[in-house]
């Protein structure tokens, strides 16, 4: 297998959730748009823009009121946020979206903030989990994207400026070497946001034996004094 197809198998019933979550959204979005990849990444992308910046100012708002380091997770979470918008600046010189979709994606970021929120308030692993899962779909679809490209269903275009000057690439550039780069990008999100579940995941075990190892401590000290009280009356 190699990097781009990569798929985090579910562990459990978290993952699984995630897991069904994602492959809801991705009957939608393939019933809705068919083979229309550059409309499909400008709706999607507005809602892939989302989770980073959510996650990011959420755990902005734990580490004040905790006064705890984030161990880098804000600066990862808000790049991520800038990353995936600056996907969407590229595809608007792409596709043009119609006024249906315009109002899809009022009504989606409404809908997706307040749910990724409550999502992230309830499960962080969940919600890491998800976006993992999100971006295993964003590849896919970028792949295809790129095989329409490839065998001329689709028609090749010079990549927009913008692109040219985000990635760096050379001026001759066409749109199949800019839905490489953002391919590219989505499969560094899915691997972060794999690991960041991951790293919840650890944490919150170390942390659950911790506390089995406190309370048999408790435990162990409890009937030793009750020992010693006891020779004390004999
Ligand atoms: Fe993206
Ligand atoms: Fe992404």
């Amino acid at each position: 297998m190699n990097e781009l197809d990569k798929h985090f198998e579910p562990q459990n019933f978290s993952d699984k959730v995630a897991l069904a979550f994602t492959k809801f959204l991705r009957f939608l979005a393939d019933t809705f748009f068919k083979k229309r990849y550059g409309h499909r990444a400008v709706v999607l992308e507005t809602v892939a823009a989302v989770p980073g910046m959510v996650a990011g100012m959420l755990i902005h708002l734990k580490s004040l009121r905790k006064m705890e380091d984030d161990r880098g997770w804000i600066k990862t979470l808000l790049d991520e946020a800038e990353n995936e918008r600056m996907h969407l600046m590229t595809f608007i010189h792409v596709a043009k979206p119609t006024w249906l979709e315009r109002a899809i994606i009022l009504i989606a970021q409404f809908i997706f903030i307040i749910t990724y929120a409550i999502i992230y308030l309830i499960s962080q692993r969940t919600a890491h989990r998800i976006v993992g899962y999100f971006e295993e779909e964003a590849v896919r679809s970028y792949t295809e994207y790129l095989h329409e490209l490839e065998t001329g269903k689709i028609e090749d275009q010079p990549a927009p400026e913008i692109a040219i000057n985000y990635w760096n690439l050379p001026l001759h550039s066409t749109l199949k070497d800019v839905v490489k780069v953002i391919r590219d990008d989505e499969a560094g999100h899915r691997d972060v946001n794999h690991n960041f579940a991951d790293v919840i995941d650890t944490r919150s075990r170390i942390q659950k034996s911790a506390d089995i190892e406190k309370k048999e401590k408790m435990k162990k000290d409890e009937i030793k004094e009750n020992d010693q009280d006891l020779n004390k009356i004999k």
